[in-house]
């Protein structure tokens, strides 16, 4: 029997039954589903538009149901279509013909977005802890690994040195956005859609605000009409989600690039890594690979949503029954990728004096020798120019600026002293950047001070 029975003539056919089902996947919103019931439930004894016994018998009911869900003895059946009509069936099977009162002042519209907002907020907070602890983790390596130098890379050509812990800080700071952005988009997902019924809202004298209250929510959809049809804190959370997905396979494709032999600056621990069926000698990083290729799927959700969306016409269309899949895909899949970065992380060998070596090759201090001349009165133009020559010798020569006899640079620029090899070394070019955001040790101790401040205070 449908909810809707009486209007009707004829059976369900069984292909439209499969095809409008959403059983198969909303049932995740079980959690959620009763406890916007009880709300519900406990508003309408409280109203007087039912009486308090039974709306006792309702939420007892509801209870039980809940139990007997968790407890494994529930099956859902596709007949009863979405997790919403499975949980009144279930009821109506305890407790009778006084569960067709739950349904009071209610409509699935807002009910189904009432679980939607219960289920983004939960899932909101999950993630930011998760990026929290990613954010100490790295934290914690960079701390590790106060002083390994490496190249930095501009058009993935050695640019200037940096410290490994200052790369692994741009990281820290990306993700500071991430939870920015999933912080200020639980202000609009916490917005109570509960009481405009299908549409219009209700004849019932209900208390919007007591159910809004005793769920948490800080304020209500002002229109019954814009509560049954948005969507957008789902584009949020998909648009939040496809960011921090950008984010981390970025840091995926560096740990894939420099775990290869051609650059050798780290090595995945053996429990992150798999074989090859074939060739023996393989250990493949498949879990940034898994990393990197996960983000197609979450940019596809967040197109998907929007195009579902674009030019739908106000207000609840059974097309909005398609933002399902696609959030909690991203949900799970942003949950199980920033949970396995951290022990990946946490196991990683660091390889120094591979990053040393190549930071000391591929002239990454010929801009520090053009300050210098600069610094002399050169104007920066000449300088760079100056340096590009002795760039271009040494390419011809084979050797590094700094094994540049001082009477051959004196002869590209007679303002050079024996104190410029001081300066072209490593760690002077890096304690030297001490403007702010600099690669310079006491601007990285306060950035990481600061960093983790904001992390306790989130
Ligand atoms: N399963 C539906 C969904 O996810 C619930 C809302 C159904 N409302 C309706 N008018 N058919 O969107």
């Amino acid at each position: 029997m449908k909810a809707w029975n009486g209007r009707f003539k004829k059976e369900l056919n069984h292909l439209v039954e499969d095809f409008q089902a959403s059983i198969s996947y909303d049932h995740v919103l079980v959690a959620e589903d009763i406890t916007g019931s009880i709300a519900h439930t406990k508003m309408l004894a409280t109203c007087g538009i039912i009486p308090a016994q039974e709306a006792d018998q309702i939420i007892n009911g509801l209870y039980e149901v809940w139990t007997s869900i968790q407890n494994g003895e529930v099956t859902f059946q596709t007949q009863y279509e979405d997790i919403h009509m499975n949980i009144e069936a279930l009821l109506t099977q305890r407790i009778g013909p006084v569960a067709g009162k739950l349904h009071t002042a209610r409509s699935r519209n807002d009910q189904v977005a009432l679980d939607m907002h219960l289920y983004t907020r939960k899932h909101t907070v999950t993630l930011v802890a998760l990026i929290l602890q990613l954010q100490s983790t790295l934290i914690s390596l960079a701390e590790k690994y106060q002083t390994v130098i490496m190249p930095g890379y501009t058009h993935l050509q050695r640019a200037q040195p940096v410290p490994f812990a200052h790369h692994l800080l741009a990281y820290v700071a990306m993700l500071e956005r991430d939870v920015e952005r999933l912080v200020d988009s639980y202000k609009r997902t916490n917005t109570c859609p509960l009481g405009a019924g299908a549409i219009a809202g209700t004849t019932f004298p209900i208390d919007r605000n007591q159910v809004a209250q005793s769920l948490g929510f800080d304020r209500l959809y002002e229109n019954s009409m814009d509560a049954v049809s948005d969507r957008d804190y789902l584009v949020e959370l998909l648009a939040n989600g496809s960011l921090i997905m950008v984010h981390l396979s970025r840091l995926a494709e560096e740990l894939i690039l420099w775990s290869s032999d051609e650059f050798k600056y780290i090595t995945l621990d053996d429990a992150f890594c798999t074989g090859s069926s074939m060739m023996p000698q393989k250990k493949n990083p498949d879990i940034p690979e898994l990393i990197r290729g996960k983000t197609g799927r979450v940019f596809g959700h967040l197109t998907a949503l929007l195009t579902t969306l674009k030019a739908l016409p106000l207000t609840y269309n059974k097309d909005l029954q398609e933002d399902k899949e696609g959030v909690f895909d991203t949900v799970s899949t942003l949950e199980q990728v920033l949970t396995i970065l951290t022990p990946l992380l946490d196991t990683l060998e660091v390889h120094a004096e591979k990053m040393k070596q190549n930071a000391e090759t591929g002239f990454l201090n010929a801009t520090d020798l053009a300050d210098y001349l600069v610094r002399k009165g050169i104007p920066f133009r000449e300088a760079h120019a100056i340096v590009g020559k002795l760039v271009l010798d040494c390419i011809e020569k084979n050797r590094n600026l700094i094994d540049v006899p001082l009477n051959e640079l004196q002869e590209a620029c007679p303002q050079i002293n024996a104190d410029i090899y001081h300066d072209l070394s490593l760690e002077q070019m890096i304690e030297t950047r001490t403007c702010e955001g600099g690669t310079a040790f006491e601007v990285r101790k306060n950035n990481i001070a600061h960093a983790k401040t904001r992390i306790q205070q989130w």
